[in-house]
């Protein structure tokens, strides 16, 4: 099926969707973007994805092109128009084209921002296999940008993480700097240790995670407690569990880190139940 995308303004067949060569996204990674999940034709937390999708651009002293509301009528419609039950819809917005390449920003009153959208279709994704099995993980060290709170298009790093994972027969890389994890190539990184939460806190070094807010708060409300600080991969190595959270795959379980399982070797208690607490509250908030 040939998808129906969105372009600055125009619902276009994929094939006919076009970008200048010139746009800085394309020349100099100077974009941001957002990943926001759909359950059951309807979006997961398309506010929390709004309001930092607003926080990146502004950040970036880039123009927002774009409504808080039509963004919303964007995204339904693209949902509809694609027939999509589960997936993910996919937004980037770029600092646009002078039609030249300079390093310097062109000026805002003449040159507009780019806005593209497209979806992609994932039946299945609320009940992957995957989850079930848990993830395996090698740490890497984090060698990317100061400025990871910003959710920029510069992802060159982390898709090589993700392939120096694959290479080794292991699913995803947790990134270390100065001997501790920062987070995963695509999601924000935690350990377990009895009833306890463990998450590094919120600051440029991470990607203030949509899904971890609301994890973290569900976890509150179930009287599990959580513990926003620093932890090492010989302490993630030690502890009953691990998971990860993204709006691609709410919450994961880990089950390996660098060759070491951890408890038993399967997913766990705390990261199964989250899951389930995730997507059933997710499911009833969403628009
Ligand atoms: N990635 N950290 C990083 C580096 C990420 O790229 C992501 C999301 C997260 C989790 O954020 P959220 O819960 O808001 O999805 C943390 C998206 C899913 C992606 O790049 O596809």
């Amino acid at each position: 099926m040939t998808r129906t995308v969105y372009v600055n303004g125009d619902y276009l067949p994929e094939t006919e969707a076009k970008v200048s060569i010139f746009d800085r996204g394309f020349l100099m990674a100077d974009g941001v973007y957002e990943v926001t999940s759909v359950l059951d034709g309807k979006l997961i937390d398309f506010d929390g994805h709004a309001i930092r999708l607003e926080r990146s651009l502004g950040e970036l002293d880039m123009r927002n092109p774009i409504s808080k509301e039509d963004l919303l009528e964007v995204h339904r419609e693209l949902v509809r128009a694609n027939e999509i039950n589960e997936g993910l819809i996919y937004l980037q917005i770029t600092r646009g084209s002078d039609g030249d390449r300079d390093f310097a920003f062109p000026d805002p009153e003449t040159t507009v921002p780019t806005i593209v959208m497209f979806t992609q279709n994932k039946p299945g994704m609320a009940d992957s296999p995957a989850s079930k099995k848990g993830a395996k993980v090698i740490s890497i060290e984090d060698i990317r940008w100061g400025r990871r709170d910003i959710k920029t298009v510069q992802l060159l790093y982390p898709s090589m993480g993700k392939m120096m994972a694959k290479k080794v027969g292991c699913d995803d890389a947790w990134m270390v700097e100065d001997g501790f994890v920062t987070e995963g190539t695509s999601n924000n990184a935690y350990i377990v240790k009895g009833n306890k939460i463990i998450t590094r806190a919120l600051s440029n070094d991470i990607l203030h995670g949509i899904t971890r807010a609301a994890v973290l708060r569900f976890a509150r409300e179930a009287q599990m407690e959580v513990e926003e600080r620093n932890f090492t991969i010989d302490e993630a190595k030690e502890a009953d569990e691990a998971f990860t959270t993204s709006a691609s795959a709410f919450v994961m379980p880990v089950v390996e880190i660098d060759g070491v399982a951890l408890g038993d070797g399967t997913p766990g208690r705390i990261a199964p139940r989250l899951r389930e607490i995730y997507l059933d509250e997710m499911r009833k908030a969403a628009v």
